[in-house]
C-alpha cells in the first residue's frame, strides 16, 4: 500500500486515476522548510512522512508560479490562498503586461530502500537532483533516498470561472478552459499533477514488479 501525503482529498482523487486502489491517503502534515524551490521541501517531507508511517510515501507539493509576479506565489501557494485568496491574486495579474503562468508540482517518493538499479525518470535538473539526494533542507542528511517526479502545466491566470477542482483551479487557464471547467480526467491529461504521476505510475510500477 501506498501512502499518498496530503491534507487535501482533490489531490487523492487525482491521484487515483494513475495509482488505483493501491494508494491510501495519509493525513500527515510534514514541515514545509523555506526554498525557493519545490523538491526540496518534498524531499524534506518525503524523508519525515516516511520516519512517521514507516511505509512507502508519495508526498505531493505543488505551486502556482505566476510570470508577471516573478514566480510568486510559487512554494508559497497554500499561505497566499488560506490569507489573500485566489481572486486577490487574479486582481492582482489583473493589469500587469502578461498573464501567464505555471502550476508545478513535484512528486517525491521514500521507502527506505535505495534506487541504483532503477531507472531515473526525472528531469536531469541539478537543484532537483540535488534535493533528491542530498541534506534535508534542515542540516542533517539523514541518508534516506528520495525520488523525485516533476510535472508542469502552462496557462493564463483569469477571473475565476467554475466549479470543479480545488485550489486556485478556477482562475488557471489552459487552452481555453479554467482547470475547475474540467473533470478530473480531462485536468490529469493536461495537469502539473497528471504529467508527474504519469512518470511516477510508470517508475512504480517497474519497481514493484
Ligand atoms: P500544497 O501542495 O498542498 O502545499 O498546495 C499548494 C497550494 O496550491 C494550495 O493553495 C493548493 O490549494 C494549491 N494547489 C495544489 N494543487 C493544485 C491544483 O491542482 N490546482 C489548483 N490549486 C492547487
Amino acid at each position: 500500500m501506498l501512502n499518498y501525503v496530503t491534507t487535501n482529498p482533490g489531490k487523492v482523487r487525482e491521484a487515483t486515476d494513475y495509482l488505483g486502489d493501491d494508494v491510501a491517503q495519509l493525513d500527515f502534515d510534514y514541515v514545509e522548510i523555506q526554498s525557493a524551490e519545490l523538491g526540496p521541501i518534498a524531499a524534506r517531507g518525503a524523508r519525515e512522512a516516511y520516519r512517521h508511517a514507516d511505509a512507502p510515501v508519495l508526498v505531493d507539493d505543488a505551486g502556482l508560479f505566476v510570470d508577471a509576479l516573478d514566480g510568486f506565489p510559487g512554494p508559497y501557494s497554500s499561505y497566499v490562498e488560506e490569507t489573500v485568496g485566489i481572486e486577490r491574486v487574479q486582481a492582482l495579474v489583473d493589469d500587469a503586461a502578461t498573464h501567464r503562468a505555471a502550476f508545478r508540482c513535484v512528486l517525491a517518493y521514500c521507502d527506505g530502500d535505495g534506487f541504483d538499479a532503477s531507472p531515473d525518470p526525472i528531469d536531469r535538473d541539478d537543484r532537483i537532483e540535488a534535493a533528491a539526494t542530498g541534506p534535508d533542507g534542515d542540516g542533517s542528511d539523514d541518508g534516506l533516498p528520495v525520488k523525485l517526479f516533476e510535472g508542469i502545466v502552462r496557462g493564463r491566470i483569469v477571473e475565476p470561472r467554475g466549479d470543479g477542482g480545488f485550489g486556485y483551479d478556477p482562475i488557471f487557464e489552459h487552452n481555453g478552459r479554467t482547470l475547475a471547467e474540467m473533470n478530473t480526467e480531462e485536468k490529469n491529461a493536461v495537469s502539473h499533477r497528471g504529467r508527474a504521476l504519469a512518470k511516477f505510475a510508470e517508475w512504480y510500477q517497474e519497481r514493484t514488479r
